[in-house]
C-alpha cells in the first residue's frame, strides 16, 4: 500500500462518501477530517484496517484544520452549504473556510490542494451562494497557487438531494411542480436547464487531480453528457417512480413568494437565495475544460438515476416483483 496521506473536509458528505471510498480503493491512507466522528464511522469499512481515519475538525476552527492536516501529502477541501444558518454563512463556509484550508495546507507543505466549488462561481451573481463560491476560489488560489478547484453541475448518485427530493415529492404529492417564467406548454417553457453529471465522475477526476502536477493551478466544470430542462428532469423522476403525477409549470413568482416561507424551516425547503440559483440553471459555459481532460466519458443519467429512484415506487409495483420472482 502506498504512503500517501489525504485529508478529506467534508468527507462524511455526499461527494465525501464517493470520493473516501475511490481514493481508499487506490491505495491512499484517508484520514477524513469531520465535526462529529461518531456520524462519520460508516466510512471506515470503505478501506481496509486502519487506512481511513476519522479526524474531529470543523472548518471554522483554524487549529483543528491545522492538525488534520499534518502530515498530509494532499488536501480536499469539500466543505458547503446550501443555506444560511447563524454563524455559518456562506462567507464563513466557502471564503473563510476555505482560506483556513489553504492557509493550513501551505504550512503543513501539502502538495495537491483541491477546492470543491460550484458551477455559476460570479462575483456578478445575483446569488450570494454563487458569489461567495468565486470569493472563496479567488481567496485559495491568492494562497495556494497550485490549487485545482472543480465547479460541478447538479451532482447525481444513490444519496443525492436533487433527484431524491423530486422522488419523494413524486411520491408524496398529487403533482409534482417545476418553476418557469415562460408558458409552459410551450418547448421554451421548460423552466431552468441543469447538466447533472455522476458522481462517480467527479470523484474520478478528483483522484486523477491529485496525482502529480499536471492539474496543479487549474479551474475545471464538471457536467453531464446532456443538458436538461426541469420539465424533462420531472418526466424522468415521473417515469422511474411510476407515479404518473401531474407535471405541473409554476411561475417562478410562486417561488419567490414560497421561499420566503419556507426559508424559515429547521432545514429549509427553499431559501429566495436558492430560487435565484434555481433561475440560473446548472451548465457548462464550455469556457473551461471539463471531464474530457481526464479521459472520462461522462455518464449519462438514465443509466444511475432510475436503480435509486426506484425506492419511491408505489408499493403494488414491489408486491408485483416479488410475486413474479416467485
Ligand atoms: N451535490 C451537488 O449537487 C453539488 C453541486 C455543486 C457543488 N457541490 C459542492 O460540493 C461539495 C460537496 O457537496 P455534497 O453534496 O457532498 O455536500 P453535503 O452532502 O452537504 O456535504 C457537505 C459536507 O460538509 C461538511 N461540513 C459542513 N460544515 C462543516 C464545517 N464547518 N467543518 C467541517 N465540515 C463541514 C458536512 O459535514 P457534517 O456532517 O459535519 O455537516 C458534510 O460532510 C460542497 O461544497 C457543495 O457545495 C455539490
Amino acid at each position: 500500500m502506498t504512503e500517501k496521506l489525504v485529508t478529506i473536509f467534508g468527507g462524511s458528505g455526499f461527494i465525501g462518501r464517493y470520493l473516501v471510498r475511490h481514493l481508499a480503493q487506490k491505495g491512499w491512507r484517508v484520514r477524513v477530517a469531520v465535526r462529529d466522528v461518531q456520524k462519520a464511522a460508516f466510512l471506515k469499512p470503505a478501506g481496509n484496517v486502519g487506512q481511513i481515519s476519522l479526524f474531529p475538525a470543523s472548518v471554522t476552527d483554524a487549529a483543528s484544520v491545522a492538525a488534520a492536516v499534518h502530515g498530509a501529502d494532499a488536501v480536499v477541501n469539500l466543505v458547503g452549504v446550501l443555506f444560511e444558518r447563524g454563524q455559518r454563512t456562506f462567507d464563513a463556509i466557502h471564503v473563510e473556510g476555505a482560506t483556513t484550508v489553504a492557509k493550513a495546507a501551505v504550512a503543513a507543505g501539502v502538495k495537491r490542494l483541491v477546492q470543491m466549488s460550484a458551477l455559476g462561481a460570479d462575483p456578478q451573481s445575483p446569488s450570494a451562494y454563487a458569489r461567495s463560491r468565486d470569493a472563496g476560489e479567488m481567496a485559495v488560489r491568492g494562497i495556494f497557487p497550485g490549487v485545482t478547484i472543480f465547479r460541478p453541475s447538479v451532482v447525481f448518485g444513490t444519496e443525492d438531494g436533487f433527484f431524491n427530493r423530486f422522488g419523494r415529492m413524486a411520491q408524496l404529492s398529487p403533482a409534482i411542480a417545476f418553476f418557469t417564467n415562460s408558458n409552459p406548454h410551450t418547448p421554451a417553457g421548460g423552466g431552468s436547464k441543469f447538466q447533472p453529471v455522476y458522481v462517480g465522475d467527479v470523484v474520478e477526476a478528483i483522484a486523477q487531480s491529485l496525482e502529480g502536477e499536471g492539474h496543479s493551478g487549474k479551474i475545471y466544470e464538471l457536467a453531464g453528457p446532456r443538458v436538461y430542462d426541469m420539465r424533462e428532469i420531472m418526466n424522468i423522476v415521473n417515469r422511474e417512480t411510476q407515479r404518473k403525477r401531474m407535471v405541473w409549470g409554476v411561475p417562478y413568482v410562486i417561488a419567490d413568494i414560497a421561499a420566503i416561507f419556507l426559508q424559515f424551516l429547521p432545514t429549509p425547503l427553499l431559501t429566495p437565495d436558492q430560487v435565484k440559483l434555481l433561475k440560473l440553471g446548472s451548465v457548462a459555459t464550455g469556457r473551461r475544460p471539463g471531464l474530457a481532460v481526464f479521459g472520462i466519458t461522462p455518464t449519462t443519467l438514465e443509466v444511475v438515476v432510475p436503480t435509486y429512484l426506484k425506492r419511491f415506487r408505489p408499493l403494488q409495483q414491489n408486491k408485483r416483483i416479488r410475486a413474479e420472482a416467485r
